[in-house]
């Protein structure tokens, strides 16, 4: 365990200089000492960005559930691996040890390969936090199948669309599911989506809100009955190291949503790694992150790298709000939770709250706090810390995306210092850079450009599903040499980084990455539209919140403008789900255009923004004039 754990300020420095100087010997002893293999690497590293190709531990073999679960069962059998909080309090929690999560992965497992179901086939999971989601995602690692996780808060279409980008053969789904005090028909969403994808020949359905649901003759399955018959062993499937583990499918700023491919080894080795550090994990600790297993947040941080820690982690299947706003805190006190990783856009909403759901709770269990997801505003980071953390627990403001994999720059708690609004330095392994517009890159420490990366880390996602060139012009073209975040970011004169937010059209709503194109195109939809177009602006809660103008083909009083938001609004929940809902919609003549046609957003963002007494220079705009009456029309 030499390297793997870091305590101290100097350790940090230390690993920090070898992972730059020596990345193959870093990561080759990382992983060799703390994890399990069944044949060991010929090279740590092969990479070519051009291309771009990355390997990581190229030759050997391995399965992740092995680290995740087999290997623990002598020394940690009897510990709680999935600590399963229900969204209605009043019903039990559920504490499943190393040895049942054995179990039930292996039985589940042995369900898929009775299905048919083999290497490397794509198996859709669309669950609600329920212990199930971790299980099925393992029992797809154990066989060799790759899973794709889809939030099971996306409408039947953006399903659809998710299931036949990367042909799924199966989907695994619940009868429904529980948040707050609604209940919603999963199996309905699916049975929609469905009617659109040939190539689904199984659905198998867990049982949680036992509502009334159709079954299809030959396609659909009670998950219950077919796991209770099934073996408690399954020997793992044997995976090479760059095998495909899972696909996640992410938004760009156009076109289709990209299924992003994470690879097995270097994934579990660098999501392992980074848990135990950037939590601070230690045995008895009960580890809670509160985002969805559908986002990255859950793959990397709720399943593989607690799990391949041997660590307990929570699975919380209900929502802050329910039955009230101190929800989160009752959990903290009720398991005495001892890391706590949430989104800023919770942080200012519970912080909006009377202080009495805090106060009314014990939170002296809490040693971490982490954020993740979007920019935390000062007055949030304060709110924290001071409320939540007491001032005792370092917050760890940890910046990564769905791409990376894991967690890139962070503070270490108790290690390096944390500074409000600061993601503060990256993690051993990661080279940061900053470049300017024209492709220099910026070499005074204090600095601020477009956040780059410049050499590969063990959990860099390695291509886009079925379209390598995508991957390689969104990432690897717009810097020589680099992979490029889409995030711009500043430098302070110590070298720590603060990351100021995206610099493409790619919003992010509530810590949801939202594409612009896509919801423009569910707009267009409408028949009574002729043209939209989509901008975020600063919401107190949200982070960003939508506003779309939108152009009708008829601009007549007679219609009804109050419904013609909501059909709007309904089209986009169809299409992509409500969290792509525009908080305003401003109907408008035109749409200010370069010459060449382009729609000048930056325009419309300051206008959104309540901004438009600087718009610059409009002079060069192909139609100057609509400026003034959307200004005048703004709302
Ligand atoms: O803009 C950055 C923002 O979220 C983007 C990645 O989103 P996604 O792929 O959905 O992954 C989110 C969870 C890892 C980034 O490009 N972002 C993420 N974390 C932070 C952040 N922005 C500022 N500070 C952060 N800590």
């Amino acid at each position: 365990m030499s390297n793997y754990h870091i305590k101290t300020v100097e350790e940090y420095h230390q690993a920090y200089r070898r992972s730059v100087q020596d990345p193959e010997s870093f990561w080759g002893e990382i992983a060799r000492e703390n994890f399990v293999w069944q044949k060991p690497w010929d090279t740590v590293l092969n990479w070519d960005f051009t291309k771009p190709e990355v390997s990581w531990f190229e030759g050997a073999q391995l399965n992740i559930t092995e680290n995740c679960i087999d290997r623990h069962l002598p020394t940690r059998g009897d510990k709680t691996a999935i600590l399963f909080e229900p969204n209605d309090p009043s019903e039990a929690a559920q504490k499943i040890t190393y040895r049942e999560m054995y179990a039930r992965v292996c039985q589940f497992a042995n369900v898929l390969r009775d299905m048919e179901v083999q290497k490397g086939d794509r198996v859709c999971i669309y669950l609600p936090m329920i212990p199930e989601l971790a299980i099925s995602v393992l029992a797809c690692a154990r066989i060799g199948a790759i899973h794709s996780v889809v939030f099971a808060g996306f409408s039947a279409t953006a399903l659809s669309t998710r299931i036949n980008d990367c042909d799924c053969k199966m989907v695994i789904t619940s009868d429904g599911s529980f948040r707050g005090n609604k209940t919603i028909d999963l199996k309905g969403i699916v049975d929609e989506a469905l009617e659109n994808c040939d190539g689904v020949e199984k659905v198998l359905v867990a049982k949680r809100v036992h509502s009334e649901v159709t079954m299809k003759e030959g396609r659909d399955h009670w998950l219950q009955p077919l796991l209770d018959v099934a073996s408690e062993d399954c020997i793992p499937e044997v995976m090479n190291a760059e095998d495909p583990l899972f696909i996640l499918y992410t938004s760009g700023s156009t076109g289709m949503p990209k299924g992003m491919v994470h690879s097995t080894a270097g994934y579990m080795v660098y999501t392992a790694y980074t848990f135990k550090n950037v939590f601070q994990y230690e045995e008895e600790d009960i580890y809670w992150c509160t985002a969805d297993i559908g986002w990255i947040t859950g793959h990397s941080y709720i399943v593989y790298g607690p799990l391949a820690n041997g660590a307990t982690t929570v699975i919380f299947e209900g929502v802050p709000t329910y039955p009230d706003w101190g929800r989160f805190w009752q959990i903290v006190e009720k398991h005495k939770i001892t890391q706590f990783y949430t989104a800023p856009t919770a942080i200012r909403a519970l912080a909006k709250q009377d202080i009495g759901f805090v106060e009314k709770y014990d939170l002296s269990s809490l040693k971490v706090l982490g954020t993740v997801g979007e920019p935390i505003n000062e007055e949030a980071w304060h709110w924290y810390d001071d409320n939540i953390g007491k001032g005792n627990s370092p917050i760890v403001d940890t910046w990564w995306q769905t791409e990376t994999g894991g967690i890139m720059i962070s503070p270490i708690p108790f290690v390096t210092p944390t500074i409000p609004t600061f993601a503060t330095l990256p993690l051993p392994g990661i080279q940061p850079c900053l470049m300017d517009e024209s492709g220099n890159e910026l070499t005074a420490t204090r600095a601020s450009g477009r956040l780059c990366i410049k050499f590969p880390w063990p959990a860099m996602a390695r291509t886009i599903w079925g379209n390598h060139q995508r991957y390689k012009n969104t990432y690897f073209s717009i810097f020589d040499n680099k992979y490029f975040t889409g995030d711009g970011a500043l430098r302070d004169n110590t070298g720590n980084y603060r990351i100021t937010g995206r610099v493409d059209d790619v919003i992010i709503v509530s810590g949801h990455n939202l594409g612009t194109a896509p919801i423009e195109d569910a707009v267009d939809e409408h028949p009574a539209v002729a043209e939209s177009a989509i901008v975020g602006f600063p919401h107190d809660v949200k982070g960003n919140a939508l506003y779309g103008y939108v152009i009708l083909k008829e601009m007549g009083e007679s219609r009804d403008h109050t419904n013609l938001r909501k059909e709007i609004n309904q089209l986009i929940t169809e299409r992509i789900g409500p969290i792509a809902k525009l908080d305003k919609i401003q109907f408008t003549s035109g749409l200010p255009k370069t010459r060449s046609g382009k729609i000048m957003r930056r325009i419309l963002r300051k206008i959104a923004a309540g901004d438009s007494e600087n718009l610059g220079d409009i002079s060069t705009l192909l139609n100057p004039e609509v400026v003034a009456d959307i200004k005048k029309n703004v709302i």
